[in-house]
């Protein structure tokens, strides 16, 4: 192709990408925001910790059931047809909290946010790897991780302004309707996947949109490849938990859980809590604080999207998580000792954490779940891995306020930093690189019973085999 078209291509999918990311964005914006207004909530109603953490998990809680049901959805009505749904339920799940009434409409209004933030974090990145083509589909992918750390960072923000301001929690949630809207409004513009439009036999009209995807009008190959992967026929339940697809399936939710047990949202749903334990007397410099993490958030991701192509996967994994586990310790032994410089050690260690979360799991998780399950299973398969993702997130964000309140911050970080040992250790020996290697090719390498950690492994080709 020649190359002035090649980067309007570049340019135009691109573009596609960052709108479909719009969806990562509300995830980040919505699942941020709850830190501030929690700490306006309770001069409206009165809320126990047992409440307040209900809050935290209600929009988990749709979550999960929104991932579980994205599978399905997303092949009844389409990729596009299913953003739109999520839009609508961002519209109104945020119009429900904000104009609630009682405790319990902020829990139905942030549950109903919870589905749409479910079933966005499946279809977003499933649409864009849809529509990318093979050589920018780990950094667009990964465009979509950029956006919630963006979606998050916005949030902390308005939070810090809130709080000058004396503002309230409604206003906090109604500003999520600003980007609900534009996804809303934005998906009209976007075409339909490709792939979903030869699955439902509408060969013309996805030989259209891939021609403008392309900017070419050669794309009766890819046409060819999409229809062949079609052949294989969905795999049924049962198939999905026998040998070789279990083992993989249970790769993605292992990494799911990870992602999760190892402690990210701790931070990222409390930070302002843990500074104020950790020694800063005002709410104002707590939030301030916590806008650093988000501000470093969305750099590292930035260097991820940027670097995840070239470094490889497990690499970033190890140095992440060995990060990990040292700031977490860091941090634990900050509380333990309680110096005078204890709450800089804090804002230290919650900053080194953050970036090595975001070079590593934050990125990779939703990248790996996207890559190692093959076409027959996929969206089954990445359902239940990013259920688990949700699910976890439940377990630890609705217990980890309970838990400082039973062991104390110093033992309760250091669990965690244990729990990021132990995940090395599991991804030591499990994670595949699947760096610089087709889809075709990892799919392949499955079904010849290769050990999961070699099934990124270009060497084991069919012609090798044979050898
Ligand atoms: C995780 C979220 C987390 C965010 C932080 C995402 O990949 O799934 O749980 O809040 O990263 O950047």
């Amino acid at each position: 192709m020649p190359h002035g078209l090649q980067s309007h291509s570049a340019l135009y999918v691109s573009l596609v990408s960052a709108i479909a990311a719009v969806a990562g964005l509300l995830f980040g914006f919505d699942t941020g925001i709850i830190s501030g207004a929690l700490l306006f909530i309770p001069n409206t109603f009165p809320v126990s910790t047992a409440m307040q953490e209900a809050i935290v998990g209600s929009v988990l809680f749709g979550a999960m059931f929104g991932s579980l049901s994205s599978g399905k959805l997303t092949d009844l009505v389409g990729r596009k047809r299913t953003m739109l749904i999520t839009a609508s339920f961002f519209i109104v799940g945020t119009a429900i909290a904000t104009f609630a009434a009682s405790v319990t409409s902020i829990l139905i209004g942030r549950s109903i946010i919870g589905v749409a933030i479910g079933i966005g974090s499946y279809t977003a990145p499933l649409y864009i790897a849809e529509v990318a083509p093979v050589n920018m589909r780990g950094k667009l992918v990964t465009l979509n991780q950029l956006a919630i750390t963006i979606g998050i960072f916005c949030s902390y923000l308005i939070n810090y302004t809130f709080i000058q301001m004396e503002g309230s929690w409604r206003l906090m949630f109604a500003i999520g309707m600003i980007p609900a809207v534009l996804l809303a409004v934005a998906m009209f513009l976007l075409p339909e996947s490709p792939r979903w439009l030869v699955k439902k036999n509408k060969i013309e009209k996805a030989i259209r949109i891939l021609q403008r995807l392309r900017q070419s009008n050669n794309v009766l190959p890819e046409i060819h490849d999409i229809k062949n992967t079609l052949r294989l026929k969905e795999a049924s339940l049962k198939q999905i938990f026998s040998a070789p697809i279990r083992s993989v399936l249970f790769l993605g939710m292992m990494l799911g859980l990870i992602q999760q047990v190892t402690g990210i949202n701790t931070i990222i749903y409390y930070a302002p809590i843990i500074f104020q334990l950790a020694g800063f007397e005002s709410t104002t410099s707590a939030i301030a604080a916590t806008i650093g993490i988000g501000f470093v958030n969305v750099i590292a991701t930035l260097f991820a999207v940027f670097y995840i192509d070239r470094l490889g996967r497990r690499p970033l994994l190890f140095s992440g998580l060995v990060g990990m586990a040292l700031s977490l310790a860091g941090l634990s032994l900050a509380f333990q000792l309680q110096l005078d410089v204890t709450k800089w050690l804090a804002v230290l260690c919650t900053f080194l954490y953050i970036i090595s979360f975001a070079i590593s799991l934050g990125a990779i998780l939703w990248l790996v779940v996207s890559e190692i399950f093959p076409l027959q299973v996929r969206a089954s398969a990445m359902g239940l891995a990013v259920f688990s993702c949700w699910f976890w997130n439940f377990v630890v964000s609705s217990t980890f306020l309970s838990l400082l309140t039973i062991l104390g911050p110093s033992l309760t970080f250091m669990m965690y930093a244990a729990l990021c040992v132990l995940s090395i250790v599991y991804c030591y020996f499990f994670m595949p690189e699947t760096q610089n290697i087709s889809l075709e090719k990892i799919e392949e390498n499955i079904h010849k019973k290769l050990p999961l950690r070699e099934i990124g492994q270009p060497s084991y080709s069919v012609a090798n085999v044979g050898k």
